[in-house]
């Protein structure tokens, strides 16, 4: 895929839990959209927009609790992206966070939105005290490339650990970053 100029017409903001049941469709498109492009978060082919609004309700109660906040993607007109920033609730914890649905639209991608979205995720973890964020991706997707473009360190591996959309079993890469 070819490199893109930047797109700062692209607004990144948090989204409350009532305006995403309102987008739910949006934010429905775009889980669909990765799922359809081969991508592993959590879903096998044939995942339809109803799915992705199940999904995305799923975690309507999280966000309004601000157990975990979804930063999104707005180009004015639809959501093309989102990432999800999800505090540990542990009571041992409470310096800990995951972020998670990192996706950019297949219409948005290599143009700088996946870098400014886990920007916005880790600066308000880092505002909210959380100094060690996780995450895992599949073993050489798009999603490896941005977690090391962006400083993540890899912790180790998981072979066969999920299986990617169309059935393949894949391995998963851990990686952490800590905040100053
Ligand atoms: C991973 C994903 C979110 C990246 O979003 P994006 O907006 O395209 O990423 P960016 O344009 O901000 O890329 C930042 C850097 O990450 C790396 N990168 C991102 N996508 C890449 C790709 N497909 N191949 C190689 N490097 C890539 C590059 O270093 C890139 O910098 P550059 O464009 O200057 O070379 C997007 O590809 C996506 O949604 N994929 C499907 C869902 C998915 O796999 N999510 C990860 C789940 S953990």
């Amino acid at each position: 895929m070819t490199s893109h100029p930047p797109q700062p017409d692209i607004a990144i903001r948090a989204l409350s839990a009532n305006e995403a049941e309102a987008r739910l469709d949006e934010l429905a498109d775009i889980l669909a959209d990765s799922v359809a492009q081969g991508a592993s978060v959590f879903f096998m082919a044939g995942f339809s927009r109803e799915d992705g609004r199940r999904f995305w309700r799923s975690q309507l109660p999280g966000i309004a609790a601000r157990e975990k906040l979804l930063f999104v993607g707005d180009d004015g007109a639809r959501l093309v992206g989102t990432v999800m920033l999800m505090f540990a609730q542990q009571p041992n914890a409470w310096h800990r966070a995951e972020i998670g649905k990192m996706l950019v639209h297949s219409s948005a991608q290599r143009r700088g939105l996946g870098r400014r979205l886990l920007a916005a995720a880790e600066e308000e973890a880092r505002k909210a005290g959380r100094t060690l964020l996780l995450l895992d991706t599949e073993a050489g997707s798009a999603g490896e490339m941005l977690y090391r473009a962006c400083g993540w360190s890899e912790i180790g591996r998981i072979v066969g650990y999920h299986h990617s959309p169309d059935g393949r079993l894949s391995d998963t890469v851990l990686f952490r970053k800590t905040l100053a």
